[in-house]
This record gives C-alpha cells, sequence and structure tokens, in this order.
C-alpha cells in the first residue's frame, strides 16, 4: 500500500521541522511528505493555496504554520497577528475539504484559555472567560481555527469522512528555536543568556521578576510525538474521548517548576558558574500557567524527554546555529 501523502504546512518552524523529523523517524517516507517554504507558497493567499492543494492533492495535513511571537510582538503587530493566523487557518482548511484531505491536525496554543482560568487548565474552560488582553487577537484567532475544524466535521464528516483534530501545545522549546536576543520565549532567552555569561565571566545573571511563577514546558520532539499520535488515533477513538463543540486536546509534560528553578537548571546545562539574581523590580505576569495533559494520558500518551535531557540538546543546537 501507498504511503498517505502528507503535507506539513510551516516545516521550516520550530513544531513543522520537529513533525517533519518525527514522520521520517517513523519511516514515513521523505517522498510522500509535501512541504513548501513561506517564500514559495504564501498560505494567507487563498488562490495560491488552492491551485497547491489541486496540484498536490495530499492525503493528510498537519498545520502547523503561523505567525508567532512574544508579548512584545503581539502587542505592536495585533492586526498582523489575528489576520495572518485567520487567513493561514481558512485557506489551509478549506482548500484541505475542497480537496478531499479527511485527515488534519491543527496546532492551537494554550492562550486560548481565559486569563483567571482554574489551573491546571482543562480543556473545558474554553469560552469561559476573558481571555489575557495582550495576546487577544492572537488567541482569538486559535480559537477559530478550533472552531473551523469543529464545523468542518459536524458539516462534512458523515458525508465526506472529513476528520479534523486540534492540540493545545504548552510552552515548547527545543532544536529550531527562536533566540531572538530581544524577542524570544524564556527558554531560549535564558540559554542565550546564560551562555553569554558564561563566555564574558560576567558574576552575575539577573533573571526578570520573583523566579516563584511556576511555568510548564515540553520539548518539541514530544510535540511531534504528540501530533502524530493524536493524527492517528483510530476515529472512535478520538470520538470518544473528545465532543464535537469541544475536540482539542492540550499537550503538556504534565508537571510545572518555578522560573527560579529553571534559570538554575538552565544555568547548570550550560555550565555558567556565576550568580543568579532576581529583579523584582519587574512583573510576574500570571503566577502559574500548567496544562491539564489528562485527557492525552488516557489517549496513551506520555512524554519522552525530560527537562534537563532536552536543555542538554537545546544548547547544542544553540551553540551549533545560533551562537
Ligand atoms: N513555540 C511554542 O512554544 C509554541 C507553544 C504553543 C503553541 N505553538 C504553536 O505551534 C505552531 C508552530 O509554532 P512554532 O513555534 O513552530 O512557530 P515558528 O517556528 O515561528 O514556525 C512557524 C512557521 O510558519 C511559517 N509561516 C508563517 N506565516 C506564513 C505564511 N503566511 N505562509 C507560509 N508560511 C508561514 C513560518 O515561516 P516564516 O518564518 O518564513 O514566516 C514558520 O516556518 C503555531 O501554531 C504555534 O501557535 C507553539
Amino acid at each position: 500500500m501507498t504511503a498517505s501523502k502528507i503535507y506539513v504546512a510551516g516545516h521550516r518552524g520550530m513544531v513543522g521541522g520537529a513533525i517533519v523529523r518525527r514522520l521520517l523517524a517513523q519511516g514515513h517516507p521523505r517522498e510522500r511528505i509535501v512541504t513548501r517554504t513561506h517564500a514559495e507558497l504564501d498560505l494567507t493567499d487563498q488562490a495560491a493555496v488552492q491551485a497547491f492543494f489541486a496540484a498536490e492533492k495530499p492525503d493528510e495535513v498537519y498545520l502547523a504554520a503561523a505567525k508567532v511571537g512574544g508579548i512584545h510582538a503581539n502587542n505592536t503587530y495585533p492586526a498582523d497577528f489575528i489576520y495572518v493566523n485567520l487567513m493561514i487557518q481558512a485557506n489551509v482548511i478549506n482548500s484541505a475539504f475542497a480537496n478531499g484531505v479527511r485527515k488534519l491536525l491543527f496546532l492551537g496554543s494554550s492562550c486560548i484559555y481565559p486569563k483567571a482560568v482554574q489551573q491546571p487548565m482543562r480543556e473545558d474552560a474554553l469560552l469561559t472567560g476573558t481571555l489575557e488582553p495582550t495576546n487577544e487577537p492572537y488567541a482569538i484567532a486559535k480559537i477559530a481555527g478550533i472552531k473551523l475544524c469543529e464545523s468542518y466535521n459536524r458539516q462534512y464528516g458523515a458525508s465526506h469522512g472529513v476528520d479534523y483534530r486540534s492540540v493545545m501545545p504548552t510552552n515548547l522549546y527545543g532544536p529550531g528555536d527562536n533566540y531572538h536576543p530581544e524577542n524570544s520565549h524564556v527558554v531560549p532567552a535564558m540559554i542565550r543568556r546564560f551562555h553569554e555569561a558564561k563566555v564574558s565571566n560576567a558574576p552575575v545573571v539577573m533573571v526578570w521578576g520573583t523566579g516563584k511563577p511556576m511555568r510548564e514546558f515540553l520539548h518539541v520532539d514530544d510535540m511531534a510525538a504528540a501530533s502524530v499520535h493524536v493524527m492517528t488515533l483510530p476515529k472512535s477513538v478520538y470520538d470518544q474521548h473528545t465532543d464535537p463543540m469541544l475536540s482539542h486536546i492540550n499537550v503538556g509534560f504534565g508537571e510545572d517548576l518555578s522560573i527560579a528553578d529553571l534559570a538554575r537548571t538552565v544555568a547548570q546545562v550550560v555550565g555558567y558558574r556565576g550568580d543568579l539574581r532576581f529583579d523584582t523590580t519587574k512583573p510576574d505576569g500570571t503566577m502559574r500557567k500548567l496544562m491539564d495533559s489528562s485527557r492525552l494520558r488516557s489517549l496513551g500518551w506520555t512524554p519522552d524527554v525530560s527537562l534537563a535531557t532536552g536543555l542538554a540538546g537545546a544548547y547544542r543546537d544553540f551553540l551549533e546555529n545560533h551562537a
């Protein structure tokens, strides 16, 4: 039997790249994985996306292309964050449907949950409260992505065999991360700062805030494994563990740690021997953010990569590609 033809949208990104690696590691033939760079195919261009699907006719789609960024970027470019993400999702999901794609996996984010949500965050907290204002446009786009998948399932599931699923990752780190000095997430930012402090023999590294907020981190290779796991579950199993209008699945590590402990672990992995101090004049943000990933656990998936092992690999990637 010929292997499915799989389109991975966003394959040059951290998550899309990891999904391609995972598929290849599982023996999926390279020639049955379709990719396009942003320059080759702008996913906000409806006609181009439709033409691409009509020409390639993939069987399955992993939708890991998105406009992604930190608080500063979200605050500065809110129009871009909502417009680009809505367009990418609407174009890819509708063109997939129009060209006979039955299986699609949409990648969302934990920011879909309300600001004051109970911790750990369960899937059924979706749309129960006000979102965090800084990334509301992005979160609204991601919620729309989940609802696009659900609506196509509800309208075309029985008649066309449409089976579009969604996963919501916690904070990710690993190879392919963004190490930009001002615009990166906490793990890559700490890797860069501790590395630079080690190289320059700086006696102290300042960490923003009290170090007390608790956060959860998942290695991107685990995220890719979870994505393929969810995509390949039999439909009856997926349906049994989800509802037609509450169909997304959280993907987390299952444990959190304080920012102070994260900083100590990064310092150790990088080999920085100086002092660590906390700049308590800087804001802490939400005190705890942890996914409830019990839905995914009950579907037979658990993460493999410990934080210490994952950080060591991320630091190697940083040294090879970003230092
Ligand atoms: N990283 C995390 O911690 C994290 C956490 C939770 C959820 N997620 C989700 O996971 C998904 C992937 O994130 P990521 O971290 O892998 O992001 P990423 O590294 O920035 O990758 C996103 C990819 O999408 C491509 N892209 C963006 N706009 C495009 C367009 N208009 N046309 C074609 N391609 C376009 C980008 O290409 P260019 O760079 O060339 O524009 C990039 O290759 C996102 O949906 C994100 O919300 C990530």
